[in-house]
């Protein structure tokens, strides 16, 4: 008795095993609504602490001051300053949301993430502030 108990826990420890391993554990493909607001906090965004970072390590290397004339189309993303006019013209939500009619951005790198979309979008529609 006691070896079949043994037994069949083994066998259930192994189908379970097998049947999570396998289970698909993306958030953004489970949630897609709401999986910006479970994965990063948008309440409260600010362009110092959460836009710049995004933009400095994703975007600057062709969008830098010094980079932007030969690699970034002469847009420079550098500073609150030039971010806001792209930003307030709508080719920033444009391109990083791969919309129709604008250079889908990063250009030649993978889509930004869910989260880092979702923390520029906010922060456009947050009135663009330089807080
Ligand atoms: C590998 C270089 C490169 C990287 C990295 C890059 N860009 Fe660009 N970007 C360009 C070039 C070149 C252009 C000029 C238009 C074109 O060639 O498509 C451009 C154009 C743009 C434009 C104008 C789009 C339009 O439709 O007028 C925006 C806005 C922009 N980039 C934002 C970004 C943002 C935001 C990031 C980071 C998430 C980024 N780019 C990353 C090279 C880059």
């Amino acid at each position: 008795m006691r070896i079949l108990n043994t037994a069949t826990l083994s066998i259930l420890c192994g189908l379970i095993f097998v049947a999570t391993s396998c289970y698909y554990d993306n958030e953004e493909y489970l949630y897609p609504s709401i999986s910006g607001i479970r994965a990063c906090d948008t309440a409260s965004i600010s362009y110092a602490l959460h836009v710049n970072p995004i933009i400095t390590s994703k975007c600057l290397t062709c969008h830098s001051t010094t980079a932007a004339p030969s690699s970034g189309g002469s847009i420079v993303l550098e500073g609150y300053s030039n971010l806001h006019k792209s930003a307030t013209s709508g080719k920033l939500l444009g391109s990083i949301s791969h919309a129709p009619g604008f250079s889908a951005m990063p250009k030649g790198g993978n889509k930004l993430s869910y989260c880092e979309r979702t923390t520029i979008r906010r922060w456009i529609e947050g009135d663009t502030l330089n807080s």
